[in-house]
């Protein structure tokens, strides 16, 4: 049988809390859910599910289809295994691929050699079979193999994605301390927004929050905006299944739906970026910007969701700064947000705890290495507002 063809294990990749979004967003996608880590997600699908993916996930960072399941004890016996298999199926003679790998096995000490014994096996069987052979090198923008290597068990993918999928195609300039986009996507699903009331969102740096919401509101796939994945590298790839897939899914997207979004921002300049990110997703429509102190961010009656990145200061003497624009932060969410639930996504307890306000419900999540949370903050009117305790 082809390398691509029946039905294959297939891992999706995400970063800690991100998990039960992703299994979320599968089961929406009527995938069967086959493992869930804490980092991934396993289901089972063809090769037209791996381009449904790519281009459906709002959450997963890369879909990686099963190519082999075997077991080696050192590198030798890893060559040997990976040697036989096809690979003129899927690399072209003269192409290009890179290795990717998370190897924790005794026998190696540095991954870039496990690396190499794959790069040796796929270049020498197609030496062999086609007389020619391809380049290999650390450029992940065409084909793209994962090694996942631990104690004696190997598992070999093809990365179907290549560029993670957080690199959707509409953030040229990430500002500061942008959000990636798949952790961004996973909190506006937290929130619960689905677009039938407002999302304020003050601190909107470059956008990525209100561009990740108005997308989901509109029902627009992430890939309607990227353009390049590594399967479209495979030998004797052709585009038609992909343009099929891209037109089925602009038919389903409303981008007529009418909804409300605010972004604020107190830097003229992140206000720039962020309206040039949204003419890039095609919703710079639904999106009213705004420059101004958060403050001041009009918060139109009606309630709805307020989702807020602020920083967070991960040097030394920012937090007793930060800890005064958390505390009026606070006082603007009891003063100006009632009949709202504010969502606060920080990587700093300390400051969280000067809202002054106690969450209804906490996620946890990774960003950049940074344990984050996203806290609850039900503002109905008439709700207890509980002081948070210390
Ligand atoms: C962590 S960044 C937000 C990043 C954003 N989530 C993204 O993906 O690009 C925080 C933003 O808060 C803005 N900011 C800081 N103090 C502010 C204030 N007092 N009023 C309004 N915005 C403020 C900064 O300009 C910055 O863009």
């Amino acid at each position: 049988m082809h390398l691509l063809e029946g039905r294959h294990h297939i891992v999706i990749p995400c970063s800690p809390g991100v998990t039960p979004f992703l299994v979320r967003e599968l089961r929406d996608l009527k995938m069967p859910i086959i493992d869930e880590r804490s980092t991934s997600v396993t289901t089972k699908g063809d090769f037209t599910d791996v381009l449904r993916l790519n281009l459906n996930l709002r959450t997963g960072q890369r879909v990686l289809w099963r190519l082999a399941a075997f077991e080696a004890a050192d590198p030798d016996q890893l060559y040997d295994k990976l040697m036989p298999l096809p690979w003129e199926e899927l690399v072209a003679a003269d192409g290009y691929f890179s290795v990717t790998s998370v190897v924790d096995t005794p026998t190696i000490r540095d991954s870039r050699f496990a690396n190499l014994r794959v790069k040796d096996a796929i270049v020498d069987r197609l030496r062999r079979c086609c007389g020619r052979r391809p380049d290999s090198g650390p450029l992940r923008d065409k084909l793209v193999f994962h090694l996942f290597w631990q104690q004696n068990k190997v598992k070999f993918y093809l990365d179907t994605s290549g560029p993670t999928l957080a690199q959707r195609g509409y953030r040229l300039d990430p500002g500061k301390a942008p959000l990636r986009e798949t952790l961004a996507a996973a909190l506006v699903l937290a929130s619960g927004w689905n677009g039938a009331k407002t999302l304020v969102n003050p601190m909107c740096g470059s956008g990525t929050l209100a561009i990740e919401a108005a997308l989901l509101a509109q029902n627009r796939i992430p890939g309607l905006l990227r353009q390049a994945y590594s399967f479209q590298f495979l030998l004797g790839y052709k585009n038609m299944e992909l343009l099929s897939l891209q037109a089925q899914a602009r038919r389903v997207s409303r981008p007529d739906r009418k909804t409300r979004l605010i972004a604020s921002d107190i830097d003229p300049q992140m206000i720039k970026v962020a309206k040039e990110n949204a003419v890039r997703a095609e919703v710079d429509d639904v999106i009213e910007f705004v420059t101004c102190d958060f403050a001041q961010t009009p918060v139109p009656e009606g309630g709805g969701v307020l989702l807020c990145n602020p920083e967070y200061g991960v040097r030394l003497g920012e937090e007793e700064e930060l800890k005064a624009t958390y505390r009026r932060f606070g006082d603007f969410l009891k003063q100006s947000a009632t009949g709202y639930e504010a969502f606060i996504f920080s990587g700093n307890r300390n400051l969280l705890k000067e809202i002054g306000l106690r969450p209804a419900r906490r996620w946890f999540f990774d960003n950049g290495g940074i344990a984050c949370e996203l806290a609850a903050y039900p503002l109905y009117a008439g709700s207890l507002i509980k002081p948070e305790i210390n």
